[in-house]
């Protein structure tokens, strides 16, 4: 067998980790990454694997259907693992046209190319859509997502996830695609780009700029180190059943001031600091428009059918994640030079 799989957003945050799992996990796939390398995207964070004889990068757009489709006829893949998207909520509601452009269009458009190629004979195939459990809403202080909660998205981000999990269920039902989506909460580890939570907070400590927590801090996540996310994206591939969707989360629920107070301390202690230098760095700041206060998964599903469970405690997946950024300095120096001083300036100025 010479499976020929299709991940989409393989030079992002978790594609890369993904990408790298099965190169390494399954030498007799090809694994063929398709980026348009957005801001998001850098081939640097694959720099270890793409000499690998099973390793196509292919640059292409998901909104641009005739690429698309000619990539589909000359690769004629088997599967499709869907990560490409645009996925920052704050950017979201700056711009959220470009949102429904690449997440609800470029959704349909792999999912058309992809129905197009195997409508006649779906034996052996499947598309697998990675989602968010931001399209659950927001939790009150209890309650955790579970599969049958209903979809209640807030934010543009967040509704053009649930709208492209509509679409690949609706390409299920009425054209028997196989497929599998799995929603899951906040990841955080290495190649985690500085605009989110823990690696933007990292960048600010080390240049010991301000720490802008939104509203009062009291928001709720549930943190992932991001190579048990690719572990889990590897379970449901292979062995979740056709049609379901899998919750993947953490068990491990952080309010935000809790968890940037934590970072501060172990940031003050790798960076020989004196305790409580970073913490005087962070400012609370105007809250972000329509902020969900808690997000919690209950992964009960895919731990007791398909045996997947969170192997990275925080606080190893926290050190594990300093770490990286301190070994990482050049990346971390490419990747918030040039645009991302400009972006900075206009978010938080
Ligand atoms: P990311 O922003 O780090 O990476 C997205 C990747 O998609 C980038 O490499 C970018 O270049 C690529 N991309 C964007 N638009 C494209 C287009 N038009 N054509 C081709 N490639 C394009 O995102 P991430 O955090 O790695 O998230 C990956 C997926 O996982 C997303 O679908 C996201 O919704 C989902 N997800 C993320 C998290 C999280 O905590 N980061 C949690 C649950 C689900
Ligand atoms: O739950 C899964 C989702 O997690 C993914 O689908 C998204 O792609 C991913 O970006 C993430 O969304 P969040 O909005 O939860 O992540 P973010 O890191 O942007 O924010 C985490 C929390 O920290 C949130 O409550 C907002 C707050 N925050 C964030 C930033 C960037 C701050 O207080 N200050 C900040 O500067």
């Amino acid at each position: 067998m010479n499976k020929k799989i299709l991940i989409t957003g393989g030079a992002g945050f978790i594609g890369s980790h993904v990408v790298r799992l099965f190169v390494n996990k399954y030498p007799e796939y090809t694994i063929y990454n398709l980026d348009v390398l957005t801001y998001a995207g850098n081939l640097e964070n694959l720099r270890d694997v793409e000499k690998k004889s099973n390793y196509v990068f292919i640059k292409a757009d998901i909104t641009n259907e005739n690429q698309i489709n000619e990539i589909f006829d000359e690769f004629k893949f088997d599967s499709v693992i869907h990560l490409a998207a645009e996925s920052h909520v704050d950017r979201s509601i700056k711009d959220p046209l470009a949102f429904a452009r690449t997440n609800i269009l470029g959704t349909m458009i792999l999912l058309n190319a992809f129905n197009r190629l195997w409508s006649n004979n779906w034996s052996n195939k499947r598309f697998y859509h990675v989602s968010t459990d931001e399209v659950y809403g927001s939790l009150g202080l209890t309650g955790l997502f579970t599969e049958d909660t209903s979809y209640d998205p807030n934010s543009p981000y967040s509704a053009s996830k649930a709208s492209s999990d509509h679409f690949v269920r609706a390409y299920g039902e009425t054209y028997g695609m196989p497929y599998v989506i799995s929603n899951c909460s906040n990841n955080y580890g290495p190649n985690h780009f500085p605009e989110k939570l823990i690696p933007l907070f990292i960048n600010n400590i080390i240049n010991k700029k301000s720490l802008p927590v939104y509203g009062d801090g009291n928001y709720t996540r549930d943190w992932l180190y991001v190579i048990d996310h690719a572990i889990g994206i590897d379970t449901v591939f292979h062995n979740g059943a056709n049609a379901e969707t899998y919750n993947i989360g953490g068990f491990n629920e952080w309010k935000n001031i809790d968890l940037v107070k934590l970072l501060c301390s172990l940031m003050d202690t790798k960076l020989s600091r004196e305790p409580g230098d970073s913490e005087r760095l962070i400012t609370y700041v105007k809250d972000r428009p329509g902020h969900d206060l808690r997000y919690a998964i209950d992964a009960t599903k895919i731990n007791k059918e398909l045996g997947w469970c969170p192997t990275v405690t925080f606080e190893e997946g926290l050190a594990k994640t300093i770490d990286w950024y301190f070994d990482n300095k050049e990346w971390l120096n490419n990747v918030t030079s040039g645009e991302y001083q400009n972006y900075y300036k206009e978010y938080y100025n």
